[in-house]
């Protein structure tokens, strides 16, 4: 989610890269320039740059993750993230030797799920198809960054290390079919309490799925740093 790609694109009004027209550079001390670039850029790297080694991170494909925690059980197979376009930078700071971006996100994911032992106060087993809406979660990102030469000849940004943290701030909605078998006694209140308490059911089950959003997101920087000089993401 982190689109922090943006972190290098920028807007001085007439400066392009020669990668691709939609790169602006900036100097890196214009944080409201590389904030609007940082924007701008998020609806062509979306999609993907296969050229560039760049997968799609909307929709986004994660085959398989997993989340075990306090004796709960939780797999998720075949997931699509849809919503990452829609993705808005609400902050950025670049620097040659380190990068944050604060990003913020609309997201549904659907797939496969199974789910087995103990949800907060209930006992919970079940297996079919789910889907999650989680509406404004932020995430902010920090990379330590480091200046290398490309195979072009020309030095590249490269991404040494990450890390990243996230909030959701306004909610999110589980739909879980076939809980306990398609019971619908028992899945019913366990679907209604899960809704009710989506932060604490968050807090249980969502962090390797934010991480595995920001790790192929991150993927997708590094291929962008990868395929653009440096010198084309900012100005001098
Ligand atoms: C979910 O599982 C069902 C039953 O195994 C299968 O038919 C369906 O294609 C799967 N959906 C996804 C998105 O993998």
């Amino acid at each position: 989610m982190l689109r922090y790609f943006c972190l290098l694109a920028v807007v001085l009004v007439g400066a392009k890269s020669a990668s691709a027209p939609w790169i602006k550079p900036c100097q890196l001390s214009d944080n409201a320039c590389v904030l609007a670039s940082a924007n701008a850029i998020v609806p062509f790297m979306a999609p993907g740059i296969p050229e560039w080694n760049m997968k799609s991170l909307d929709p986004m494909k994660m085959d398989i993750v997993k989340s075990e925690q306090s004796g709960l059980k939780l797999t998720f197979r075949n997931t699509v993230v849809d919503g990452m376009k829609g993705c808005k930078v609400d902050g950025i700071k670049v620097n040659k030797g380190k990068q944050q971006l604060l990003i913020r996100c609309d997201v549904t994911l659907s797939g496969n799920y199974t789910l087995t032992g103990q949800l907060l106060i209930f006992p919970v087993e079940g297996e079919g198809p789910y889907t999650l809406s989680i509406r404004d979660i932020v995430i902010k990102v920090v990379a330590n960054i480091e200046t290398v030469d490309g195979p072009d000849g020309k030095p590249h940004w490269s991404i040494t290390s990450w890390k990243h943290n996230y909030n959701i701030k306004t909610s999110t909605v589980f739909h879980f079919s076939n809980l306990f078998n398609g019971n619908k006694v028992l899945a019913d209140p366990v679907s209604k309490f899960m809704n009710d308490n989506w932060r604490e059911v968050m807090d249980e089950v969502a962090g390797p799925i934010v991480y595995a959003i920001v790790s192929n997101t991150v993927d997708s920087v590094k291929a962008f740093y990868a395929a653009v000089p440096s010198s084309e993401l900012h100005i001098a």
